[in-house]
Order: C-alpha cells, then sequence, then structure tokens
C-alpha cells in the first residue's frame, strides 16, 4: 500500500477501506507519511466528503493512536458530555456535579479557550490551587473515589487529532463534518465512557453559525457513536447570544456556582437540567425524561451538586471555600462600563462579539499557548428581548490589566437596539437520539 495511492483513490471519490485508512493514520502518526501529504489526504476527504463508514473507520483509527483511559475498574454506567463550543459556555460546571450526585461515574478530558470560544479547563483553574493535569492513573482513581473528574488530556491521548487538527487549522479543512467528527469522537473513545450527550450549538458563537449545519452535525454525531456501540444523545442549543449574563473564566465560574445554588440564569439552569436528565436517561437511572428531570433538579434544590462540585474542586487541589467566598478567585483591577445609546428593545447580544472582546482584554487566546487572564470577562446587565432606555449599562467588562481599546469597541458593536419585537430566544432548540 502507498500513500500516494490512497491519496488518488481519495481524490477520484472513491470509498477508502479500514484498511487503508488505518494504515494512513499509522504512517502520519509515526511520521512516515509527511505532513504534505496528510494535508492532501485532508483536502481530498474534505472536497469528496467520506462515508459514514470511512468516518467510522478514521474514528477507530485516530482513537487507537494512543493511550486511552481505561475505566473498566469504575462500577457503573459511564458518562462523558461534550460541547462542541461556545461563549459563556459553563455547562459543564454545573452538569457534571449534578449527574456524579445522582450517581453516574464522569471523567472527562476538556480543553483550553481558543479565539472567541472559552474553554472548562481554564475556566477550573481560575479557582486557586485546581490542578488540571491529572495522570490517567489519577483520573481513574478519581472518578472511583468521587464520581467525577475532569482533566486536560496528555500529549498520548489522541496525537493523531493533535497532528490533523494543526493541519486542517492551516488547509481551510476544519469545517468538514465527518473530519469533526472523527476529531471529537476519536477523542470521547479515548475518554473511555460508554455513553455521551453531545452540545451541538448553533449562531454566531459556535463553530457551526445555522441550525441546519448544528443539527447535521449532531444526527452524525449521534450516528458514528451508535456504531462504535456507544449509547449518545446530542443536544442543540443556541449560541446567538452568550450562555447567562457572565463570560469569562472567573464570571463563569461565579455564574456556575449560582446555579448549583439554585439560582442563577433560567437559560442556563434549562439547559444544565435538560443535559443532566438525558445523561441520566443514557445512564438507565430513569425510565422517562421527566423522571430524570425530577432526578437531576433534584441535586440542586437538596444542595448535593453544590457538595459534589466543592468535593470535586477539594479533590483537584483547589480551594472549596469558592462556592462561598467569590472573593477567592482572581479578582480585576479594571473595568469598563458599555451603555445604551438609544432606547428600543435589545436585540440578542452577539456571542462572537462579546466572546471576541474577552480575548482581546485577555480572557481567552489569539492562539494555542498564549497567556490567559482569568480575572478577564464581560457581565451583561440585559439579554435580547429587553427593554433598555438611553443610558442604561449594558455590560461591565473587566481585567487585571488596562483594557484595550479594541476589546471595548467588540463590545459595544456586540449590542444593537430595534424599534420591533425581539422573539423569544429559546436555549435548547432540539433534541436528536
Ligand atoms: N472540536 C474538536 O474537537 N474537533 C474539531 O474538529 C472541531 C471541534
Amino acid at each position: 500500500m502507498r500513500a500516494q495511492e490512497i491519496l488518488a483513490k481519495k481524490r477520484d471519490g472513491g470509498v477508502l477501506t479500514e484498511e487503508e485508512i488505518r494504515y494512513f493514520v499509522n504512517g502520519v502518526v509515526r511520521g512516515e507519511i509527511p505532513d504534505y501529504q496528510a494535508a492532501a489526504f485532508l483536502m481530498a476527504a474534505y472536497v469528496r466528503g467520506l462515508t459514514e463508514e470511512e468516518t467510522l473507520a478514521l474514528t477507530l483509527a485516530m482513537a487507537d493512536s494512543g493511550e486511552k483511559l481505561d475505566l473498566s475498574s469504575v462500577p457503573g454506567f459511564k458518562m462523558d458530555k461534550h460541547s462542541t463550543g461556545g461563549v459563556g459556555d459553563k455547562l459543564t460546571l454545573v452538569v457534571l456535579p449534578m449527574v456524579a450526585a445522582v450517581g453516574i461515574p464522569v471523567a472527562k478530558l476538556s480543553g483550553r479557550a481558543l479565539g472567541h470560544t472559552g474553554g472548562t479547563i481554564d475556566k477550573l483553574e481560575s479557582i486557586p490551587g485546581f490542578r488540571t493535569n491529572l495522570t490517567r492513573e489519577e483520573i481513574v482513581r478519581q472518578v472511583e473515589d468521587i464520581g467525577l473528574a475532569v482533566a486536560e488530556p496528555g500529549e498520548e491521548i489522541v496525537p493523531a487529532d493533535k497532528i490533523f487538527y494543526a493541519l486542517r487549522d492551516v488547509t481551510a479543512t476544519v469545517d468538514s463534518k465527518p473530519l469533526i467528527v472523527a476529531s471529537i469522537l476519536s477523542k470521547k473513545l479515548a475518554g473511555g465512557a460508554d455513553g455521551f450527550v453531545f452540545d451541538v450549538k448553533a449562531g454566531s458563537g459556535a463553530f457551526m453559525p445555522t441550525e441546519e449545519d448544528a443539527r447535521e452535525l449532531a444526527t452524525l454525531l449521534v450516528r458514528i457513536s451508535k456504531k462504535l456501540g456507544k449509547r449518545a444523545t446530542a443536544i442543540l442549543t443556541n449560541m446567538i447570544q452568550p450562555h447567562g449574563y457572565e463570560i469569562g473564566n472567573a464570571n463563569e465560574v461565579r455564574e456556575a456556582i449560582e446555579v448549583l445554588k439554585g439560582g442563577g440564569p433560567d437559560d442556563v439552569k434549562g439547559a444544565a437540567v435538560r443535559m443532566a436528565a438525558e445523561m441520566a436517561l443514557l445512564a438507565g437511572k430513569a425510565e422517562t425524561i421527566l423522571e430524570a428531570v425530577r432526578l437531576v433538579d433534584d441535586t440542586l434544590a437538596s444542595g448535593a451538586a453544590l457538595e459534589k462540585f466543592a468535593e470535586w474542586v477539594e479533590r483537584q487541589g483547589g480551594d472549596p471555600r469558592v462556592v462561598d467566598d467569590y472573593e477567592l478567585l482572581p479578582q480585576p483591577e479594571y473595568e469598563v462600563i458599555v451603555g445604551a445609546e438609544r432606547e428600543g428593545i435589545l436585540m440578542p447580544p452577539d456571542a462572537r462579539l462579546i466572546g471576541e472582546a474577552v480575548m482581546l482584554a485577555g480572557g481567552g487566546r489569539r492562539k494555542k499557548g498564549d497567556p490567559i487572564d482569568h480575572a478577564a470577562g464581560v457581565t451583561l446587565y440585559y439579554r435580547g428581548g429587553s427593554k433598555i432606555f438611553r443610558g442604561d449599562a449594558l455590560a461591565r467588562m473587566v481585567a487585571s490589566q488596562e483594557i484595550p481599546d479594541e476589546a471595548v469597541e467588540k463590545l459595544v458593536q456586540a449590542f444593537k437596539v430595534t424599534e420591533e419585537d425581539v422573539t423569544c430566544i429559546q436555549t435548547v432548540i432540539d433534541v436528536v437520539r
């Protein structure tokens, strides 16, 4: 078998065999197939598409390219959650303790902020002392002990994805659904869970700007997961405006804790309950979705989810007193208030622009490896549909360093006022099973 033959077959619209795909992926990871051939493969796959069988084979070959978490010592049905990324998306911080509190073990490998989107690892690291570089053994032991662990994947987890993703980024081949599915699912497989709930976001702040694209991606994620022998559900959520009122690392930790205390914004709470309930349903903890909703909702009312969150923080080296004392989180020194220039109904504040504003203020990364200011963030005072008056404060932006003008300009651009009614914006759009 030769790489050129595989490339020619895909270029001409042929369907690759599992053997050919595995040969190619292994060759790339071992350095026997150079980057320029890997890039050509990605472009051919992008242009010609991949069948479901090819996507499945690519997912498996990528998952097998490195080490995996072995959760077999953990009793019960293990669940994982994956978000395609958004702005103000603190759902993992709320959902995981809820699910763990009803006895569903969760091990999750999470990412960092990049571009306008946030990352769970950075959010957790805004809690003083919180360690995210757990070894695979530490993750498994922690899930055995407290039912929950979140860590950054080490270099040994799906090395094929690291190579392919970097090449996709520079060859305009990121937004191919089969390539996205193989990238996400190979990492989920390496995470060792039995079932997945995917949060696929649609809107300006998401990877998939339209609901149609998000639905196609959600459907493919669920179909390929099932072919892999996993239980899976995808929830489509709206990312036209950010989730909740808080965007930025420490800001989002605060808002997530408020939800765990039974308060917080309705949209975050509603989406978190739905996500946790879908996980409970897949894990067999309830017969119907209503029963599952009651079960997980009770973890908020009883304080069990908050208690689990504090236990989790402490176990990963963080200061659990943070749940009662937000002053323990990084405190900003600079602030800017953005005000309304005219009266009207507020359009949904643009998620992408707000994400970019937070990034420019230091709360995110332009490129991988950039340092981050955990205190930088935005608090929205209003969301879409609110009646506002000239001079109303619309948002507060904070940071540890002086806030650059370009960050303020982005934030200002995120707010538009209209004379017309703004229809109610649902957070959960649909569920794909
Ligand atoms: N998230 C991933 O992990 N991979 C992709 O390709 C896109 C989003």
